[in-house]
C-alpha cells in the first residue's frame, strides 16, 4: 500500500512546459481580466509566448503595469494594461474598445478576476456574500457581454477560470463555492448558444496552485502550512500547469472541445482516504 500512497506536499519540481509550436498563436489577440497577477498572468504570458498579443484587465494600477512591462519584455509581444474593475460593466466596455483600438481585433478572452477570503457562514455579512458574488459572478458575465460581439467575428473561445472547492462542501469558502458553480454554468450556455456561431467556452478549474494569491490565504489559515494536503502526482500544482492548459484549450488540438470543465489539480480531487 505504501508504494500507492499519494506523496505529501513537495514544491513545485517538475513543471510542465509547452509542447506547442512557438507561433500557434501568431496575429491573435487574449482579453484577460485578472492578468496582473496569479494564475492569469501566467496564462497571459504563455498565450504570448506562442505569439499573441494582449490586454490585461485589473484594478491595481501599478501591478497592472509593471506586468504589462514584464509581459512584453519576456515575450516580444505587445501587451497593454486597462485598469477596470469587472463589477462595473461601462469600464470593461472601455477595456475592450480601447483594445480593438489598438490590436483590432480579440480571438481569446481569460475571465479570471476572483475575490477571496476565508469565512465561516456565520461570519459573512451579505456585503461580503454579494462582493465575491460580484467579482468572480457578475464579473464574468460582464466580460463575457462585453467581448461577445468580437469572439463571435474571430470565430474564438473563452476560458472562464473556476476552482475545485465547490465540488463538494468546502468549509469557509461559501461565497466562493456559490460563485465559482455559477461561473461553471454560464460557460456551459455560452458554449451552447454560442457554438453555433463558431464560439467555444471551457472552464479550467485549478486546484491548489503555489506562488498564487488564493493560495497564500487559503494556506495561511491551515494550522499546518496546508502541508496535510496530499497530491497523487506528489507535488503542488504550478502556475505553468494551467498556463499550458490554457494554451490547449485555445489551440486548435482543442477545436471541438466546448462545453468542458478542466480540473488541473494533480488528481486531488479523486483522491480519498482509505478509512
Ligand atoms: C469576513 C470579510 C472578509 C473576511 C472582507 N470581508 N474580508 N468578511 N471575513 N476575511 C467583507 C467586508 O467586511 C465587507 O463586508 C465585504 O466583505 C466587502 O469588503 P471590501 O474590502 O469592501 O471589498 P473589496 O475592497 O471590493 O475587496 C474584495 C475582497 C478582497 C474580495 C474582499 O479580498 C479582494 O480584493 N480580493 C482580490 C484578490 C483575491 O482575493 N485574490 C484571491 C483569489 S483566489 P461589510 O459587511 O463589512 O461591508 C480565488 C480562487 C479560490 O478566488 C480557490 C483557491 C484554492
Amino acid at each position: 500500500l505504501n508504494s500507492m500512497a499519494p506523496t505529501a506536499f513537495v514544491a513545485p519540481q517538475t513543471l510542465s512546459t509547452s509542447t506547442f509550436k512557438d507561433d500557434i498563436f501568431r496575429g491573435k489577440v487574449l482579453f484577460c481580466t485578472g492578468g496582473g497577477s496569479g494564475i492569469c498572468r501566467g496564462m497571459t504570458e504563455a498565450i504570448m509566448r506562442h505569439g499573441a498579443n494582449a490586454t490585461i484587465v485589473g484594478r491595481k494600477l501599478d501591478r497592472l503595469t509593471q506586468a504589462a512591462k514584464e509581459l512584453s519584455e519576456t515575450t516580444g509581444q505587445k501587451c497593454l494594461s486597462y485598469q477596470a474593475d469587472v463589477r462595473q460593466a461601462k469600464t470593461l466596455q472601455e477595456a475592450v474598445a480601447k483594445t480593438i483600438e489598438t490590436f483590432g481585433r480579440i480571438d481569446f478572452v481569460i475571465c479570471g478576476a476572483a475575490g477571496n477570503f476565508l469565512a465561516p457562514i456565520s461570519g459573512l455579512s451579505e456585503n461580503a456574500f454579494r462582493t465575491v458574488m460580484e467579482i468572480d459572478t457578475l464579473g464574468t458575465w460582464n466580460t463575457i457581454k462585453a467581448t461577445l460581439s468580437h469572439i463571435r467575428a474571430a470565430k474564438g473561445a473563452y476560458i472562464n477560470v473556476s476552482a475545485m472547492l465547490h465540488y463538494k462542501g468546502t468549509p469557509y469558502q461559501a461565497h466562493v463555492s456559490a460563485a465559482k458553480a455559477a461561473i461553471d454554468a454560464l460557460s456551459a450556455v455560452v458554449a451552447v448558444e454560442e457554438g453555433p456561431h463558431g464560439v467555444r467556452s471551457n472552464v479550467i478549474a485549478p486546484g491548489a496552485i503555489a506562488g498564487t494569491e488564493g493560495m497564500d490565504r487559503l494556506e495561511s489559515k491551515d494550522p499546518n502550512g496546508g502541508r496535510d494536503m496530499l497530491y497523487p502526482l506528489g507535488r503542488v500544482g504550478a502556475i505553468s500547469d494551467c498556463a499550458n492548459a490554457a494554451v490547449f484549450l485555445f489551440s486548435p488540438a482543442a477545436s471541438y472541445i466546448t462545453g468542458q470543465i478542466l480540473p488541473v489539480d494533480g488528481g486531488s480531487e479523486h483522491l480519498r482516504s482509505l478509512v
